[in-house]
């Protein structure tokens, strides 16, 4: 049973002549929201339902898709790179051993994407259409923002670790490495505060957040940016030497796990009641980097004769956004913060935010490598054809 995507039906009531006008702009081999309306008309609905189920499955699906699909993007465009098994030629992108480096999870479900759209339509989507719808879906499923995934991208033929290594951003990169790694892609300073919001959902290990929490130097080994309260908690989660995984925002709909709950915000569709503390999409994690009450707009720290910046940002390089004074002001604008109305951030509304990350997602996920060469559709998602 495939669920329709009822925001896709405006889609039927276009006329025909800007259906026609749009496929003589786009060319012959089909790019845009309608390609495979025409091609594998049961494609979409094969993701959407298979990542809804994953989810229901195991709510950690939502964060590895996202996080797998801006690897991909962030590494010679959207072209399904990071799904390439290492073979001879060396070590791919998946094997680069980055600090955030996808979760299996996630390639497991692109597989099982993947041979359900096979067996419909044979080599007619790309891996890389598949991860990108794949994601958007996710993101759905725990309350973000619904936008429209144009289709038609190519499966590329090179994944290379040392790429990985060089592209994407480490834990704790400073503001203007995020800024200038970012720029690398084409993607703005704006952008790279926007999509960090990513880390309102998911998890990191423990083993990555170590040393901010024994081995810097602040008080009792915290790091200095980091907000003391928030570091004792961790600090439970993670004892030295643990594989434990922590909420990168530990924050959300926990009212909504039953589904009895109504929708957080006005037009909100809730597909499923797959949302809970630590997995919902929502500005909360800027609330929480700005280290700032929702409603006071007062720093939160219980420690006040430090000098902390009271950030509950998890990561360093979350942290880190408040380092500048335009990423601060990112910040506040993302989290809602406006001077003239601090009490708009305690709403439900996640505006800005919500707006900011639909136009930053259309970025990253039209994001392309012009010197990489061709594309096809791969049949197995993990290796090129022969
Ligand atoms: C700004 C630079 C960024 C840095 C330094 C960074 C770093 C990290 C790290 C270290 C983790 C934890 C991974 C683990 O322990 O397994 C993580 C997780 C995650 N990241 Fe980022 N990230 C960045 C930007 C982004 C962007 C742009 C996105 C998406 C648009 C994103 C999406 C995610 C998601 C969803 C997770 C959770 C993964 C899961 O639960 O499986 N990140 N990131
Ligand atoms: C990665 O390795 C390849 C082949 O070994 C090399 O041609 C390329 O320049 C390297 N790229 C980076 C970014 O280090
Ligand atoms: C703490 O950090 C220092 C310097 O970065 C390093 O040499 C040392 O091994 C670390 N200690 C622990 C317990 O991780
Ligand atoms: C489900 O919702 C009802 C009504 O709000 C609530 O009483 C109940 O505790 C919830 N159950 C769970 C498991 O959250």
């Amino acid at each position: 049973m495939v669920l329709s995507r009822p925001q896709e039906n405006p889609m039927k009531s276009l006329s025909f002549v800007s259906l026609l006008f749009v496929g003589l702009i786009v060319g012959v081999h089909g790019h845009g929201v309608d390609f495979y309306t025409k091609e594998c008309p049961e494609a979409r609905g094969i993701v959407q339902s298979t990542v809804v189920a994953a989810i229901k499955k195991n709510v950690d699906s939502a964060g590895a898709l996202w996080n797998l699909h801006y690897h991909d993007c962030f590494v010679r465009g959207c072209d399904g790179s990071i799904l390439l098994d290492s073979s001879h030629y060396g070590p791919a992108e998946k094997d680069s051993g980055v600090p955030d480096s996808p979760k299996e999870i996630a390639y497991d479900i692109i597989d099982e994407i993947k041979y359900a759209v096979e067996k419909v339509c044979p080599v007619t989507v790309s891996c890389a259409d598949i991860l990108t719808l794949a994601a958007r879906d996710a993101i759905v499923e725990l309350g973000g923002p619904e936008w429209k995934v144009c289709s038609g991208r190519l499966d590329g033929f090179i994944s290379y670790a040392n790429e990985s290594k060089f592209y994407m951003p480490g834990p704790s990169a400073d503001y203007q490495t995020l800024v200038q790694k970012f720029a690398l892609k084409g993607l703005t300073e704006m952008d790279m505060v926007v999509l960090s919001g990513a880390h309102t959902i998911g998890k990191v290990k423990c083993s990555v957040i170590e040393s901010s929490l024994y081995n810097s130097s602040g008080p009792c080994g915290v790091d200095p940016t980091l907000d003391p309260t928030y570091a004792m908690e961790l600090k439970a989660q993670c004892p030295i030497g643990s594989s434990n995984l922590v909420f990168l925002d530990p924050t959300g709909d926990d009212t909504s796990v039953n589904g009895s709950s109504p929708p957080p915000y006005p037009g909100h569709r809730r597909l499923l009641a797959t949302r809970s503390a630590g997995n919902t999409v929502d500005k909360n994690y800027y609330v929480r980097v700005s280290g700032k009450n929702a409603k006071t707009g007062r720093a939160t720290s219980t420690n006040q004769n430090l000098k902390v910046r009271n950030s509950k940002g998890t990561l360093r390089s979350d942290r880190n956004l408040m380092s500048t004074k335009s990423g601060k002001a990112l910040v506040y604008r993302e989290a809602g913060f406006s001077k003239k109305d601090l009490a708009s951030a305690a709403d439900k509304e996640n505006q800005p935010f919500f707006n900011d990350l639909v136009k930053s997602m259309e970025k990253l996920s039209t994001l392309k490598d012009p010197s990489s060469p061709g594309g096809e559709v791969r049949c197995n998602c993990r290796s090129i054809n022969l």
